[in-house]
């Protein structure tokens, strides 16, 4: 039995509504923002109720724009993690700024515990990141920030569909980041991201600089990019924006299922804590596993497609040469980075691929 980590042949077999609404596009030549990104940024503004959104072609370009918005810059310090994609530091790096890494804590996230003890005069701002589609405990998080005049921007890029309690991930912090990257819940054909706020004064800067700085085609108010997100992509959008409810509830199913049976192999496996009220979106389900290597190679052959994300901290990584990290700095992110596996749980799997996952993960623990 094959059981795919990609889902996006299953997803798109069906692409009528989607061509139907390109097509009116091509009509219209409305090629450069316009009606249908501002018809999505109106949408997703209302389905985690945020007063704005600003689209961007990447999620990378709304973790910059949403940076510099807050006014980070050269000589400032922006506090995150390195258990995360590569994009959230190169974003603080982008916008000129030093990262500063604080480890994560025993489900993937920063621990807010270290952030206090992270903050130094340069400190500008906090960049907590919903790793896999796991809200980090961002009340702590932005009570730490408020009491210490700093700026939050959430690395939102895997959370479309996640809260806490009855807040949407995504809508704590200042001005945050999100990815429609194709393998995010909410997903486009290609790239797409946004970035929301509360903050009109923010929303308006980052509308302007999105888009050279223009105010109007003759008139250029400040220095900016070209960071639109497409209009092809804004329908993608608009169409997939309809079901992500319906995406997270049945990965949250599977996950369940998933955590029940792994449970079981403990000390094999070891599952993170699920605290109530933290409503994930399974973008990546991911457990600790005893001979991480060797299982993978042994799903890999079965054609259970297990993943790692990723198995070099950023701390770690060349990239990271010059801020000056050995190993040994942030001991729990080191160990993920050696047992951490993701499982597909997406929405097309179904019960008998879960149940031919956990009984091969069993097997393997049995002959040890
Ligand atoms: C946590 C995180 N941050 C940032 C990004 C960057 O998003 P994008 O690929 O849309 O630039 C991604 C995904 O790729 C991500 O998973």
């Amino acid at each position: 039995m094959i059981v795919p980590y990609n889902y996006l042949p299953m997803q798109f077999s069906n692409h009528d509504a989607i061509l139907a609404d390109w097509e009116k596009l091509i009509q219209s030549t409305e090629f450069t923002l316009g009606s249908y990104v501002e018809n999505f940024e109106k949408l997703f503004a209302e389905f985690i109720g945020s007063k704005h959104v600003i689209g961007t072609n990447t999620g990378t370009d709304a973790l910059i724009l949403a940076l510099k918005a807050i006014g980070v810059g050269p000589g400032d310090e922006v506090i995150s993690v390195p258990v995360t994609f590569y994009a959230t530091i190169g974003a603080i790096v982008a916008a000129g700024a030093k990262p500063v890494f604080v480890d994560i804590d025993d489900r993937y996230q920063m621990d807010v515990n270290q952030i206090r003890g992270a903050i130094t005069s340069k400190t500008k701002a906090i960049l907590p990141v919903h790793w896999g589609g796991a809200a980090p405990d961002m009340p702590a998080i932005m009570g730490i920030a408020n009491e210490h005049g700093l700026k939050v921007v959430e690395d939102a890029c895997m959370a479309p569909g996640g809260r806490i309690f009855e807040k949407n991930s995504g809508t704590f912090g200042h001005a945050n980041a999100w990815s429609m990257h194709p393998l995010k819940p909410l997903n486009v054909m290609g790239d797409g991201g946004m970035v929301s706020t509360d903050d009109d004064e923010l929303a308006n800067w980052m509308r302007i600089y999105r888009n050279h700085g223009m105010v109007d085609r003759d008139h250029n108010r400040i220095w900016g990019v070209n960071m639109r997100l497409q209009p092809l992509q804004a329908i993608v959008a608009s169409h997939i924006l309809k079901t992500v409810h319906v995406t997270v509830e049945e990965r949250n199913k599977n996950a369940e299922i998933l955590d029940e049976g792994l449970k079981a192999l403990a000390p094999f496996v070891n599952v993170p804590p699920r605290p109530i009220g933290y409503w994930e979106t399974y973008s990546l389900y991911m457990a600790k596993f005893h001979k991480r290597d060797e299982l993978m190679k042994y799903l890999n052959e079965l054609k259970i497609e297990a993943k790692i994300h990723y198995p070099v901290p950023l701390h770690l990584q060349e990239a990271a040469r010059d801020l000056g990290y050995k190993e040994g700095d942030f001991l729990n992110s080191e160990i993920y980075c050696k047992e951490i596996m993701t499982l597909p749980a997406h929405q097309y799997i179904s019960r008998d691929q879960l149940e031919y996952m956990l009984s091969s993960i069993a097997n393997f623990y049995s002959t040890l």
